[in-house]
């Protein structure tokens, strides 16, 4: 297939299957990808071509890493990649499926930087009575290489640990200051406990980010399928995208990657193989302005 060149394809939602659309896309073109490919036999999504009704889920993860090795030649050295999946049970067997992508793609050569775990406080009841009920899915966090883009600063999130009636005395005053808390006894000389400590409880800006984000589900409701909290796209963007980046969705959906990325200063180009998906992505990133 022939390249699509740069001005045909920034900011645009192409109607397409993800891997043969990434095949024409030019080489180390995409700063951040954030997607959330169909779940193992989940949904159907009324095309023949879609993914997620494989018959094994070894085809089924072959069928994912087939599209991340193309994602892999888009997206640029400095790149990063958010990939949402959730799991799914057959007669009762938990089969793992995040995690077989996971592997599968470590083996590509992508490098795991997080497992993030997104905990869903308003998760759909089950009726199971003989397990805990599933409230949380996978954001898988990959690299390229080890030198990569990552705005820890934009992501932070509020201290935890330290109150007024915290028992590091002294504490308010390390607000600010590098290093220097209150450590003492046997930790006094663990330097890497004493910056830990000030990052975690007296950072100007906040902690750094935890792996487990809470985060509701979607109230977005002109569709049949789970969309994309705001906010889980808005952390992975932040982090994970310079402004003005091109961040990359090969599976879009209804556009909520595309709509945020825009919202915050960045580019995009998003991907789905339903021209009806395609159509309400479109619709929701070219909202009139109403006076
Ligand atoms: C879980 S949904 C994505 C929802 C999206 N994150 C949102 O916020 O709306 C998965 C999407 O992948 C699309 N899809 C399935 N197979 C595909 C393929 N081979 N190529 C591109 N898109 C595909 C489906 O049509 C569906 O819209």
């Amino acid at each position: 297939m022939a390249l699509i060149r740069n001005e045909e394809w920034i900011n645009s939602i192409i109607q397409g299957d993800a891997k043969i659309v990434l095949q024409s896309l030019p080489a180390s073109s995409i700063n951040c990808i954030v997607t959330s490919p169909p779940y193992y036999l989940q949904r159907d999504y009324e095309t023949s071509t879609q993914f997620g009704n494989e018959k094994s889920p070894v085809e089924y993860v072959q069928n994912l890493r087939a599209v991340f090795a193309e994602a892999y030649r888009v997206l640029k050295e400095k790149g990063t990649l958010w990939l949402n999946l959730g799991d799914k049970y057959l007669d009762g067997n938990l089969l793992g499926m995040p995690w077989q992508v996971a592997f599968a793609l470590k083996e590509d050569g992508w490098i795991l930087r997080s497992d993030i775990i997104w905990y869903k406080p308003n998760a759909m009841p089950a009726s199971v009575k003989n397990r805990p009920t599933t409230d949380h899915e996978y954001i898988f966090f990959f690299t390229k290489s080890n030198d990569y883009y990552y705005d820890i600063d934009a992501i932070r999130e509020p201290h935890v640990t330290f109150t007024s009636k915290s028992r590091m005395k002294g504490g308010r005053n390390h607000f600010g200051k590098v290093n220097g808390t209150p450590e003492d006894g046997k930790n006094a000389s663990n330097q890497n406990l004493h910056n830990g400590r000030w990052d975690q409880a007296f950072h100007p800006k906040g902690r750094n980010r935890r792996t487990v984000w809470e985060i509701p589900l979607s109230k977005f409701r002109d569709t049949h399928f789970a969309v994309f909290p705001e906010k889980l796209v808005e952390l992975c963007i932040l982090a994970g995208c310079p402004e003005n980046g091109v961040v990359l969705d090969p599976f879009v959906g209804s556009g909520t990657t595309a709509v945020i990325a825009q919202r915050l200063g960045r580019k995009y180009l998003g991907i789905d193989i339903n021209p009806k998906y395609c159509e309400m992505a479109s619709k929701r990133l070219f909202q009139p302005i109403l006076f």
